[in-house]
């Protein structure tokens, strides 16, 4: 009987696949996995984040002829992270991987992966850095440094030991990934790292080599950015979630704002009186603390064309009110002798800091 006419089984195993324009990697994917699965009844979930050169039409190209193969195309949203978690969570498989779709990650690993957490492991990764596996050629050396020292941060925070907590390859039981879901906080790259950060319980891990192969069809996604997202990503745990991730952004990007006031400052006074001097001073430090928050702290909402020149004037009147409070209320409590001057600049710099996020939040970014 062909392929198509077959009843489709209920799949035991989901192999969830983000991807971002890697329509040239889907068929040989598909390909790689039907040979690597041989006897595990599987399902693809690729999840698409409506990528240009159509990958989604790509994968349902494929299951128009393979009823193994789903596509979710999200609208609107990227990121490598929230689209894992979107597509873990789309399957009634019990068990659940997780594999990149540019055929980076070595998918023959899988049914040891699978044997390991069906040998009583909750979470089986794909590791780069024990015995049998290696980097290979996957990573230039820069990025194979910037690896190892996020893997070694990470590694700080885990409450298990994991060689290769930086990997996007990892399979699971399915209780797993929905006890951890509501606490994720599904940004950045890092889904693994969040996961493990997340689970209530210490996961039980084990750790299965496999070789880091170099990328043939398409390009990384991988930058700057999505690595101070892993940073914030590390913050946000380290505070244990209590402090929303986009208030550690914003006062990140305050303490630069300092610094950038200092710095204006200590050479505008050469030529400029010291009250002319603060203000250009303050001025400087706004503009850049907003264009720092907008590519930022609110990066997935970011201001742009009219809306930014909008959001810079109001920011201004923002942080020139939260300006005005801070003086007061600092001088308040000094006059009323309820703290010393250090204790009174403190508080009004906390007060003034948490008004300007709130204020931020709702009224300039809409975040
Ligand atoms: N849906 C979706 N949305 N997929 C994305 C997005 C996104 O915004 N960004 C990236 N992807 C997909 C890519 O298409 C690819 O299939 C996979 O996620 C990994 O992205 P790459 O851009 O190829 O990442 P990389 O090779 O630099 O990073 C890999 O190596 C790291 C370890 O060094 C990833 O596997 C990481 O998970 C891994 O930790
Ligand atoms: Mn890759």
């Amino acid at each position: 009987m062909p392929r198509a006419m077959r009843p489709p089984l209920p799949a035991e195993l989901a192999v969830v696949i983000p991807c971002y324009n890697e329509a040239a990697n889907v068929a040989p994917l598909v390909a790689a996995l039907d040979s690597a699965l041989v006897g595990i009844a599987w399902e693809a979930v690729f999840v698409d984040d409506d990528s240009p050169d159509g990958t989604a039409a790509e994968a349902r190209r494929l299951a128009a002829a393979d009823p193994r193969i789903r596509a979710i195309r999200r609208v609107g949203r990227r990121g490598l992270a929230s689209a894992c978690i979107e597509g873990m969570l789309a399957t009634s498989a019990p068990f659940i991987a997780v594999i990149d779709g540019d055929l980076q990650h070595d998918e023959a690993a899988l049914p040891a992966m699978l044997a390991a957490v069906r040998a009583g492991a909750d979470i089986a990764i794909g590791s780069r850095h024990v015995e049998g596996g290696a980097v290979g050629e996957g990573l230039s050396a820069i990025r194979a440094r910037v690896s190892g020292l996020g893997g070694w941060a990470a590694r700080l925070l885990l409450p298990v030991p994991v060689s290769d907590p930086m990997s996007g390859f990892f399979l699971l039981r399915r209780e797993v990934i929905e006890a951890a879901a509501p606490r994720l906080t599904g940004r950045g790259f890092k889904i693994l790292l969040d996961i493990l950060l997340s689970s209530r319980r210490v996961p039980k891990v084990a750790e299965i080599p496999y070789v880091f192969r170099a990328r043939t069809a398409g390009e990384s996604k991988l930058d700057a950015l999505v690595l101070l997202d892993f940073a914030g990503l590390l913050l946000d745990k380290w505070f244990g979630g209590l402090l929303p991730l986009r208030f550690i952004g914003f006062a990140l990007v305050g303490a630069v704002g300092v610094l950038v006031h200092l710095a204006v400052l200590s050479m505008a006074v050469r030529t400029l009186d010291f009250a002319a001097a603060q203000w250009v001073a303050t001025l400087v430090a706004m503009t850049a603390n907003f264009w720092l928050n907008n590519s930022l702290t609110y990066r997935s909402v970011r201001l742009r064309g009219r809306a930014l020149w909008r959001g810079l004037v109001l920011f201004y009147l923002v942080c020139g009110l939260g300006a005005v409070a801070n003086v007061g209320i600092s001088s308040m409590l000094l006059q009323e002798g309820r703290a010393g001057w250090p204790l009174a600049g403190a508080a009004g710099a906390l007060l003034t800091g948490v008004w300007n996020y709130a204020v931020s939040s709702t009224l300039v970014w809409r975040a």
